[in-house]
Order: C-alpha cells, then sequence, then structure tokens
C-alpha cells in the first residue's frame, strides 16, 4: 500500500504542478497577445499608479497615449520608456495629451487629439483621481465638486467620448481605476467614497449596455497604495492637504499593483478587488451585517476625532 501510494502521488503532484504552469503560461501568453500594439491610453499618467500602469503596457507593446495636467512630466516619462532598454516584444513611442479631466470643454478637444493618436483606441485606463480628507460639517460643497468633477464626470465625459468610436469598430475595453471606497465608506472621506461609489454604479451599467457591441468593461478597485495620493487631497476649505498618510505610506508598491492591472486587463476581468484580507472582510460586512459595519465605522470616527483635538 505505502509503495503503491508514494509512487502514485509523486507523479500526480508533478503532473499537477506541470498543468498549472501551462496554464498559467498560456494565460500569460493570451494577456501579452491581447496587449501587444493594442492602442491604450491612460489618465494620470504623470505619478503614481498612472505611471507605473504606463510602464508596464508600454513594455507589454502598447501604443500609448499618456494623459495627465502636467506636460512636462508627460514628456519626461515619455523619454524615460524609449530611453528603456531593449525589450522582448516591439516598444511604440507614446504620445502625450494635456488636458483637466475637470474641465468639460477640454474634455472634448482632448477626445479628437487622443483619436487622432494612432486612429482608434483599444483600452482607455481611467486612472486620474485625487483624494480628500474632512469632516462633512466643515466642508464647502464646492469642495464635493470639485472631487466629483475629477473623478467622476471626467471618466464619464471622456469615456462618452471615445465610445462611439469604439461602438463603431465593435471593439474596445474601458477600465477604471476605483477604491474600495467604492464598496464602502469610511468617515472623513464623504466626498472621495461618494465619487468612487458612484464611478462603480456607472460603470456596471456601461457594462451591461455595452455587451451587445462586445466592449468590455473592468472596474478595479485597490486598497491602499504607496503613492503621492495623500499628499495631493483637498481638505475641507479647498487647500491641498500635504500630508503622506501612514496608511498610504504603508500601502502596496504602485509598480505591483500596475502589474495586477495589466493581468486584470489582459484577462478582461469585470470587477477585481486589490486588497489585503482586512478590506474585502469590511466589504461583506458592509453587506451581511450593516448594523455592526456601521457601529465599527461610528468608533473610527469618535476616534479619529479625539486624535485631531488631542
Ligand atoms: N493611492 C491609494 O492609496 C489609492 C487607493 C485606491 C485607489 N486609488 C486610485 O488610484 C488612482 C491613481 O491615484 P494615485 O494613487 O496614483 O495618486 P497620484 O499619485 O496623486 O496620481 C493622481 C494622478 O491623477 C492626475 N490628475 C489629478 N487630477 C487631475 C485632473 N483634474 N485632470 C487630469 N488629471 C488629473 C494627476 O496628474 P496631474 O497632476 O499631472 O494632472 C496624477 O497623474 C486614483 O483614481 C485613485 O483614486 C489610489
Ligand atoms: C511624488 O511627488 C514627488 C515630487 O513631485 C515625485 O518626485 C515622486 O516621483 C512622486 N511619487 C510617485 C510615487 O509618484
Amino acid at each position: 500500500m505505502d509503495f503503491i501510494t508514494s509512487t502514485a502521488i509523486l507523479p500526480l503532484l508533478f503532473g499537477c504542478v506541470g498543468v498549472f504552469s501551462l496554464f498559467k503560461l498560456l494565460q500569460r501568453m493570451r494577456t501579452n497577445a491581447y496587449l501587444r500594439n493594442a492602442v491604450v491610453v491612460i489618465t494620470g499618467a504623470t505619478s503614481g499608479l498612472g505611471r507605473e500602469c504606463a510602464r508596464v503596457f508600454y513594455t507589454a507593446g502598447a501604443k500609448l497615449v499618456l494623459c495627465g495636467r502636467n506636460r512636462e512630466a508627460l514628456e519626461e516619462l515619455t523619454e524615460e520608456l524609449t530611453a528603456s532598454l531593449a525589450t522582448k516584444v516591439q516598444t511604440h513611442r507614446p504620445y502625450t495629451v494635456t488636458f483637466d479631466l475637470a474641465d468639460p470643454g477640454a474634455i472634448v478637444a482632448a477626445t479628437a487629439e487622443i483619436l487622432q493618436c494612432f486612429g482608434h483606441v483599444d483600452v482607455l485606463l481611467n486612472n486620474a483621481g485625487i483624494s480628500y480628507r474632512g469632516a462633512i460639517v466643515d466642508t464647502a460643497t464646492d469642495v464635493d465638486k470639485k472631487v466629483m468633477e475629477t473623478n467622476y464626470f471626467g471618466p464619464v465625459a471622456l469615456t462618452k467620448a471615445l465610445l462611439p468610436s469604439m461602438i463603431k469598430r465593435r471593439q474596445g475595453h474601458v477600465v477604471v481605476i476605483s477604491s474600495i471606497q467604492g464598496k464602502i465608506s469610511i468617515p472623513f472621506r464623504s466626498a472621495y467614497a461618494a465619487s468612487k461609489h458612484a464611478t462603480q454604479a456607472f460603470f456596471d451599467c456601461l457594462r451591461a449596455e455595452m455587451e451587445q457591441y462586445e466592449i468590455e468593461v473592468t472596474v478595479i478597485s485597490p486598497g491602499y497604495i504607496h503613492t503621492n495620493l495623500s499628499l495631493n487631497a483637498v481638505t475641507a476649505d479647498g487647500s491641498t492637504y500635504g500630508v503622506m498618510d501612514k496608511t498610504t505610506a504603508q500601502g502596496r508598491s504602485p509598480v505591483e499593483v500596475a502589474r495586477d492591472v495589466l493581468a486584470a486587463v489582459g484577462k478582461k476581468k469585470k470587477d477585481v478587488i486589490l486588497a489585503d484580507l482586512l478590506p474585502s472582510l469590511a466589504i461583506y460586512l458592509r453587506t451581511l451585517a450593516p448594523g455592526l459595519f456601521f457601529s465599527l465605522m461610528a468608533s473610527r470616527a469618535r476616534k479619529e476625532r479625539k486624535c485631531k483635538n488631542s
């Protein structure tokens, strides 16, 4: 008996590992084929996650259109990418398009420019965003509007402007970087959480409506990432927060998250959570035991208030 199991288990084990590796390899090959020579538009490419996405999609052989408000930073990134060492696949010199997502008029003009770069768009990666810190009672409504303009109305307008050309080709993929805060709201982040909840809702609708045209929609919800997001966050009075929060500093590296974004896009995933166990559990708690979730958030708000006042 002993002899039989020991002779049977080893080959079985090796077989499983082999099949699994082969499966992974095939999956990676499919992702690579999907993104090689694909026209990928990335918003917020000047910093943080967007910049790392630019690097991984460039290396995968995508034809990039890099967007942001800072023309110099976009050009610097282009030079850095094109100067990088020879890669396995053929790479393409990126284009840059500079515009403010909070300016509806600028989006119309930018869309024409984006479409001119390579003639069409295969993947739109809505990544740009701004965060917020403040108590609701202290916050000017203009601040709520600013966050919604950048995180919600901007991506919505850009997506709508690019959709007709995708529908005509019956091909396209809209990706949006939301947040765990698009699924649960934590205190003193009202405007940000609201903008991300709205984003989730809009792009879930879009997915259903676009299925008939074979256009894919991917919503990605990361937990904390170590970027400048909290430094660039807006506060209750509209000023810049300018603090690197501990939670953000301890977040995942943007390089790793960018690799996960590339994989999710390559696999045409519909909804992806990129976070540790605790935030993932909190999402279930909000649905299954809302009373408990609300009291946890209330005690978190009390604690944060106390820290601020002491
Ligand atoms: N960091 C985190 O912990 C975390 C967690 C979950 C989700 N996210 C999401 O990840 C995305 C990327 O953020 P990040 O962490 O990489 O932050 P980041 O380093 O501050 O980058 C934000 C990017 O958005 C662009 N941007 C901001 N306002 C804009 C506007 N009005 N018009 C055009 N572009 C604008 C910025 O470019 P310019 O300044 O050059 O315009 C910058 O490239 C955001 O959607 C964010 O909500 C971040
Ligand atoms: C954060 O901002 C600084 C100063 O603008 C910049 O040098 C740095 O590269 C940024 N970090 C990330 C992760 O984008």
